[in-house]
């Protein structure tokens, strides 16, 4: 089975492909821009984009993410792209000199499969690095250290990031979801892709 998924972000169209991969979901990546309402919860602004896309698209595939300050309630939250494309994360680092560190990664997935629509959460805890660290992944997984790690989520590969991220949990609950929705014989066919692909 296949779902479009709309983001003009590739960091998180590789996450998503690879964490449905193992439900038989093919991703196609479709990286169009939706426009962003301003609303203060993620489940608003995912919602929105989902309704953004044209019906004629049946089994989509949004999400919207953002990474929030524990010492700034909702900071920057909705608003992690923007800040992040403005600003970096220097200004993050420097605000939280002498505050509590503490933060988390939040997503919200919003699927239409055949006319229903499902919202999927994901949350990871963790702080605020003292400065960035490693090469990998997107956005501010550099200054990340998710709880009870020594490492950002940058100096984790793909894989061990996707098995504790915000992304990761929300998107494992949809493919869940979607593999129960497809019964019993498209369950079938996605096993016997899969061992053709072994
Ligand atoms: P949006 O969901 O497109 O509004 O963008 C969310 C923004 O939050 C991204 O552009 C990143 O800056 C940040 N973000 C979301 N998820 C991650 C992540 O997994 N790693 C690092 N930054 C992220």
């Amino acid at each position: 089975m296949d779902v479009a998924f709309v983001s003009t972000n590739e960091g998180k169209f590789r996450e998503v492909a690879s964490l449905l991969a193992p439900f038989g979901v093919r991703v196609r990546w479709s990286p169009r821009t939706l426009p962003e309402l301003q609303a203060d919860r993620l489940a608003t602004v995912a919602r929105a984009k989902l309704a953004a896309v044209p019906a004629s698209s049946r089994r989509v595939l949004v999400e919207d993410s953002g990474l929030f300050l524990e010492a700034f309630p909702g900071f920057p939250g909705v608003y992690s792209a923007p800040v992040y494309a403005l600003l970096g994360f220097g200004p993050i680092l420097r605000l939280l000199r002498g505050r509590t560190r503490a933060a988390a990664f939040r997503t919200v997935a919003a699927l239409r499969w055949d006319g229903t629509v499902r919202l999927f959460y994901g949350e990871v805890r963790g702080r605020i690095a003292l400065g960035p660290r490693g090469a990998h992944g997107f956005g501010y997984d550099p200054i990340f250290l998710p709880e009870g790690a020594a490492r950002t989520f940058a100096e984790m590969g793909p894989a061990e990031k996707d098995a504790i991220s915000h992304r990761g949990q929300a998107i494992r609950r949809a493919g869940a979801w979607m593999r129960r929705r497809a019964g019993p014989r498209a369950r079938a066919v996605a096993r016997r892709s899969d061992r053709e692909q072994m």
